[in-house]
């Protein structure tokens, strides 16, 4: 028979057995031949590891050596590459990549919290050794958006790029909205149907876009990764009303991570916003991921698919190692460390646009006229004022639209409102995304 393939086997070392993990066994059982013809070399994993041995893991592990001790792999030559699918910032995902990287071992993760945290510093241990760190799984699961930006858009000066980066804040909304629940009910039901993690925290507060977003905007602005200035707010607070008011004006409320780069420095927020019924946006469904990439000679791009799930992100993982496999290294975003810009954080208050502003407040004469007098001092200019007839247990909601205008009138409002006995709890604000 004749050897198709151009090179030995890439040998490959698992870290981490859990969703991700086992679903990349399962894709190299599956498809082997295949990926085999597309990588030019058989994709075989050698070694194995996790925390304990004995768990059954729903695949046949058999074939693969069982390494208890993880810190013997990068020093290993019978290894070409090491993926490492444990998760966490720090501790042992961290450690496993610092001494691959330094010890010459390419090395693949589906990590965003790590490389969010320490992205930079990682790709200039690669970048030194000459390796490939890859890490396409870590943002928007099985969409090729580093791909897509890395390679298909590096070309083009990208002034903007935005998306849904979190499935299950998708679902949840999306829920939400079909089904009129709060969003404690709908939460619930996410947990049950595993959309949703018993500490759902990381999630619904934001964090997890925001790992995201701050990893696409270096990669897309080539400027340096700077997750600590990444304005996150969460889901929690958007309540049934919000959605049934946003869905009356037209809007879909969507968590949306955006990152612009422009004159004035570096935008980066994740944070809940009507979208309009008319944007790609707004008919991203259930626990699907988009990403919006705008160029200056491509235009708009959009991705779209499943940003979570085993085979989603086993196909990202896997991709990668098909890379490795051909060497198409590169740096892991897209220049040398050295030529990534360094950092000016925009002041978000000078963005100009328009808001939503939803208030619970008491039952009582002289209400609407001190929010109205406190947006007109602040110079908010209002487009239309909508009061709930429905009276909650505690007080009655308002909602506000705002003509476009600077962010920073937004907070004054807030800012005088701040204290007054009219409000039952802080007013929610959302932007809208024009
Ligand atoms: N799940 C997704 O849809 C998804 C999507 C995109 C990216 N990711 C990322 O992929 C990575 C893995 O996620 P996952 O969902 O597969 O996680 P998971 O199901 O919780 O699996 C984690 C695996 O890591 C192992 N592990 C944990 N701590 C360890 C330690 N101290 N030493 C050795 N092994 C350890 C666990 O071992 P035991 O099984 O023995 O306990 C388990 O096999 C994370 O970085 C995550 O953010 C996940």
């Amino acid at each position: 028979m004749t050897n198709l393939h151009r090179h030995a086997p890439l040998r490959v070392a698992l870290v981490g057995l859990g969703t991700v993990g086992g679903g990349v066994i399962r894709l190299l059982q599956t498809n082997g031949d295949l990926i085999a013809r597309r990588a030019g070399c058989p994709i075989q994993v050698v070694a194995i590891s996790a925390r304990d041995r004995s768990k059954a893991r729903g695949v046949d592990l058999s074939p693969y050596e069982w390494v208890d001790d993880m810190t013997t792999l990068a020093a290993r030559n019978d290894i070409d590459v090491v993926v490492e699918l444990i998760g966490g910032a720090d501790g042992p995902a961290l450690t496993l990549a610092r001494q691959c990287l330094a010890a010459g071992k390419p090395f693949v993760t589906a990590n965003k919290a790590m490389l969010a945290h320490h992205g930079l510093a990682l790709a200039a241990l690669a970048e030194k050794a000459g390796i490939a760190l890859k890490y396409e799984a870590a943002v928007a699961g099985g969409i090729p958006v580093i791909k897509g930006i890395r390679e298909g858009a590096a070309a083009n000066e990208i002034s903007r790029v935005y998306g849904i980066l979190n499935g299950t804040c998708n679902f949840i909304l999306t829920t939400m909205e079909k089904e009129g629940h709060g969003f404690d009910d709908v939460l619930k039901e996410a947990q049950e149907l595993g959309y949703a993690e018993a500490d759902p925290s990381f999630d619904i507060d934001g964090v997890d876009s925001a790992h995201k977003l701050a990893i696409l905007a270096s990669l897309a602005f080539g400027t340096e990764l700077d997750f600590g200035n990444v304005a996150t707010t969460g889901i929690r607070h958007v309540i049934a009303a919000d959605i049934a008011e946003a869905a009356a004006l037209g809007y879909r409320i969507r968590l949306v991570g955006m990152a612009e780069n422009g004159p004035d420095g570096l935008f980066q927020r994740v944070h809940p916003m009507l979208v309009p019924t008319d944007h790609p946006l707004a008919h991203v469904d259930g626990s699907l991921n988009a990403v919006v990439v705008e160029g200056n000679f491509v235009g708009r791009l959009f991705f779209e698919g499943r940003g979570a799930g085993e085979g989603p992100t086993a196909s990202a993982v896997v991709a990668d190692l098909i890379d490795v496999a051909r060497d198409e290294y590169g740096d892991a975003f897209a220049m040398p460390v050295a030529a990534l810009a360094p950092q000016k954080t925009a002041d978000a208050g000078q963005r100009v646009g328009r808001s939503y502003l939803r208030f619970k407040v008491q039952d009582r004469p002289g209400v609407l006229a001190e929010i109205a007098a406190a947006t007109r001092d602040a110079g908010v200019s209002i487009e239309s004022m909508i009061q709930h007839g429905t009276k909650q247990q505690d007080g009655v909601l308002m909602a506000i639209v705002t003509h476009a205008g600077e962010e920073r009138c937004i907070h004054e409002t807030l800012d005088r409102l701040a204290g007054s006995d009219s409000l039952v709890q802080t007013p929610m604000v959302m932007h809208i995304l024009d």
